[in-house]
């Protein structure tokens, strides 16, 4: 129950060390924050930010303690803002992201995660967001699934194969133009407003990204069959969220869509699918046309 008071101290000492340093990590700004240069804030760069403020090698269990900024019990990539915003300020941060990556930085979400933008693509915690508020540009075309999500999805195909149940994707990469054929054919049939509970406009379809699935039936009753079932509770362990869960039509715009799902890798969908939050409220983002 000490931790505040450690904190505040530790930050004490984390301030006066960043600020001896400053001169250095404004040369070499991107190292402070994206330390491995991978673009993300990850808990390996609080880690890293950790070492070089303390200037020691090793990090103790007391060291990780102090560092959980935010008392989760881990240093998270939360923490890695945290630190940064505490000891180089708002603006500095907006600096390293653009120094760091070829992105522009466009502020942080809700949950402070730095939200970047390169090449017309919108980028939350090194993943890309294509839903109602962030769109596509029409040139985005990476004609096909992508390799990472094919692969995952073959493995879980061969996983829920083990266990006597047969998924198979029934919708996968959807072009800018395609998707404007299937949602005004939908605003013809439906109307506007009804057919953008359902289906994206061109620009903001997840099945543009290449990163997005759907399974066998597409009607809500999918998720009702043992198919629909295992997929919701294993599909994270091959590193796929359902995009768009009962009773988040709220939050991420779209009716449940039992059969859609993201890739977004096993590490992040398992956190997401344990948080049972949707994508947009565990990132923080709305999801709203403008
Ligand atoms: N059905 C989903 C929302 C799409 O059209 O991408
Ligand atoms: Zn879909």
């Amino acid at each position: 129950m000490k931790r505040p008071a450690k904190i505040k101290l530790f930050l004490s000492v984390f301030l006066v060390l960043c600020s001896f340093a400053a001169p250095v990590f404004s040369v070499s700004a991107t190292v402070f924050g994206d330390v491995d240069g991978d673009s993300i804030l990850s808990a390996n760069d609080s880690r890293s930010i950790l070492r070089m403020s303390v200037g020691i090698e090793e990090i103790t269990d007391e060291m990780l303690i102090l560092a959980d900024l935010n008392s989760d019990g881990d240093i998270t990539a939360a923490d890695a803002r945290i630190s940064l915003r505490l000891s180089i300020g708002l603006y500095e941060e907006a600096t390293v992201f653009r120094r760091g990556t070829d992105a522009d930085f466009l502020g942080l979400t809700e949950k402070n995660y730095p939200i970047y933008e390169k090449n017309g693509i919108t980028y939350v915690d090194g993943i890309i967001i294509a839903n109602k508020t962030y769109s596509l540009p029409s040139a985005y075309d990476p004609g096909d699934i992508l390799p990472d999500c094919k692969a995952a999805f073959r493995e879980m195909q061969n996983a829920a194969f083990s266990k006597g149940l047969s998924i198979y994707i029934s919708s996968g990469y959807r072009s800018y133009s395609s998707q404007d054929s299937i949602y005004n054919r939908y605003v013809r049939q439906d109307g506007r407003s009804l057919a953008d509970t359902y289906s994206a406009r061109p620009g903001h379809s997840e099945h543009q990204t290449g990163l997005a699935i759907d399974l066998n039936t597409i009607t809500q009753a999918f998720g009702n069959t043992a198919e629909g079932k295992w997929v919701a509770s294993h599909c994270h362990e091959f590193g796929f969220i359902i995009r768009y869960p009962k009773g988040k039509e709220h939050i991420t715009g779209y009716s449940y869509e039992p059969w859609h799902l993201r890739y977004v890798g096993v590490e992040k969908a398992t956190k997401i699918y344990e948080s049972g939050l949707c994508l947009e409220e565990y990132y923080g983002i709305t999801s709203k046309y403008q």
